[in-house]
């Protein structure tokens, strides 16, 4: 990202606000990817949101409507997704705190009838407040890590569209892969009941 690019620091209400104001049939690749170029997220205003776990990384749900959910995944130190996708959906992300690295695959071979794959790792980059992402539709397999070696914390907010409750995860070692459902650590600030934070 340019550095003389203008960006407009708002609360993460007002960041979603004017996201959901954007017709669907403009809701693309490149309207939402420039949007989050030019607004970036106040991290303060994000902290209804925030629930870490040393058990695993979190799903924090801000917003959601027909053409989108808006989420806030909270990074202990050390911890990282498995290698997914995102179900043909498009995903931008930012991470207005903290640093996080992100490691592209492609998918060599993929084989419906066996559930088995093979992955070659592909382009990695890093993401910060001023460098937001957008997953690339004809290479959508990835995986995010907060690297130890950051020794911080990280918050990333991802906008998935359409909104979607089911990844394929892939298992490079076993070269297989599985449907594994999603779900929300909180919703709109509560935490679910069911959820053991630890
Ligand atoms: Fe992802």
């Amino acid at each position: 990202m340019s550095e003389q690019l203008a960006i407009e620091q708002l609360d993460i209400t007002d960041w979603v606000k004017n996201l959901a104001a954007i017709p669907d049939r403009s809701f693309t690749l490149e309207t939402v990817q420039d949007y989050i170029l030019h607004h970036a997220i106040r991290p303060e205003s994000l902290e209804k949101y925030l629930f870490f776990s040393k058990g695993s990384y979190t799903r924090n749900l801000i917003f959601k409507n027909g053409m989108f959910e808006c989420m806030a995944i909270c990074w202990e130190v050390g911890q990282f997704s498995r290698i997914h996708n995102h179900r043909d959906q498009n995903c931008w992300m930012s991470a207005p705190i903290g640093r996080l690295k992100v490691q592209n695959f492609r998918v060599e071979q993929h084989d419906a009838t066996k559930s088995t794959c093979d992955l070659t790792p592909t382009d990695i980059y890093e993401m910060d407040a001023r460098h937001p992402a957008y997953v690339n539709p004809l290479e959508p397999v990835h995986q995010v890590l907060n690297l130890p070696e950051f020794k911080q914390r990280a918050v990333s907010i991802h906008v998935y569209s359409k909104p979607f409750d089911m990844c394929e995860v892939y298992y490079r070692d076993k070269g297989t892969y599985a449907d594994v459902p999603l779900h929300y650590t909180s919703e709109y600030g509560k935490l679910h009941p069911d959820e053991k934070l630890l």
